[in-house]
């Protein structure tokens, strides 16, 4: 054993580079075998070092300590590279367990969408869809808003930019254009469920938004009455809010209804007794309603006198926010994982 010979080696050792490992785990333990193991050069050192005149063995001594804390600080940092590699290994170890995949979850307006559209499709409703971009007509005319009404305003209305020699063009406000579209491409029996998104020109608080969601529902049929309305509500209000839940009416205007009604629901987080929800009503609004107006029947080309209908019109924010005591609207449009990941279980 000479100094060269442990020099050699301490340099060896430093030289190692994990990148020339072919199989990197099983290469670093050979090389731990090589230098640190039983049988290897390091006791191997050792052993010879025994038997050295005592005037050498200071020098040797602190060279093979040397050469031994060279060699354990490599195999620490080569385990240390191939810890935080572990990928590189996967393949070989089988009984390593799987990484978990993060799934994603529904969103909350999806969510309460679908059971909206759900609870309809078991009473025979089938989904419409339309344009999100629609025209005067559509939007307005054909539901009987007269030429004046404030819903045409500025304020809520987003228009597009109105080309030569067209009709006025916005983005629709309600669902309700849905309706129109129906019936002007379908004989009566009609029964659809409209859900979409709307836009308004509102100011963005914790009560409003310019984008939501509603969903439309429209029966059109020979002698339909209020009595086939207030049953439909009914059992909607229990699918979606529980069984306990019961429903009231209030006169309301819609200018596209005649009829018309609000429905609200006993308060399900109360029970009726009164809260800061409810406002110590026991009552909350839910949706508008009503017996669809003879003049838009006949705006679509259906005999008023022959066919009757009914139409609904709900806000899906509000029903999310009355089913899970969302506070903020807000909430829905700015993709906090925080808040997303509540209805992680919700399918
Ligand atoms: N379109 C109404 C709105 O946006 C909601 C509505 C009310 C729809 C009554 C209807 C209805 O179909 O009958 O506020």
């Amino acid at each position: 054993m000479t100094k060269e010979e442990i020099a050699a080696y301490i340099s060896d050792i430093k030289n190692a580079n994990i990148e020339s490992f072919k199989d990197k785990a099983a290469d670093v333990e050979a090389f731990r075998v090589k230098y640190l193991g039983k049988k290897g050069i390091i006791v191997e050192l050792f052993n010879q070092f025994k038997t050295l005149p005592n005037d050498q063995k200071k020098e040797m001594g602190q060279l093979l300590n040397q050469l031994k804390v060279a060699a354990q600080d490599k195999v620490e940092e080569f385990k240390n590279y191939v810890e935080e590699n572990h990928e590189l290994d996967v393949a070989h170890d089988l009984t390593m367990p799987a990484d978990f995949a993060q799934l994603g979850s529904r969103h909350v307006l999806s969510v309460v969408m679908n059971e909206i559209i759900d609870i309809f499709s078991r009473i025979g409703f089938t989904v419409a869809e339309s344009v999100e971009i629609e025209d005067d007509w559509h939007l307005f005319s054909a539901l009987n808003f007269p030429p004046d009404h404030p819903a045409r305003d500025m304020q809520d209305t987003f228009f597009v930019e109105k080309e030569e020699g067209r009709q006025e063009v916005a983005l629709r406000t309600h669902t309700s254009s849905v309706q129109v579209r129906v019936m002007e491409n379908n004989k009566p029996p009609i029964r659809i469920i409209a859900p979409g998104r709307v836009f308004r020109n509102e100011a963005i608080s914790a009560r409003a938004h310019c984008i939501f969601h509603q969903v439309e529902a429209l029966y059109v049929d020979k002698k339909v009455t209020f009595a086939d309305l207030k049953q439909t509500l009914l059992y909607f209000a229990k699918e979606m809010f529980g069984e306990q839940t019961q429903i009231r009416l209030r006169p309301s205007y819609f200018p596209f209804t005649e009829p018309s009604a609000e429905m609200d629901i006993s308060c399900n987080i109360c029970g009726g007794k009164g809260c800061n929800i409810c406002k110590g009503t026991g009552w909350l609004e839910i949706l508008g309603c009503g017996m669809v107006d003879p003049n838009v029947l006949e705006s679509c080309g259906i005999d008023s006198k022959e066919y009757t209908g009914f139409a609904l019109g709900m806000g899906v924010e509000r029903m999310a926010m009355l089913k899970y005591q969302i506070r903020d609207l807000r909430l829905y449009f700015e993709n906090d994982l925080r808040f997303l990941k509540q209805f992680d279980a919700i399918v």
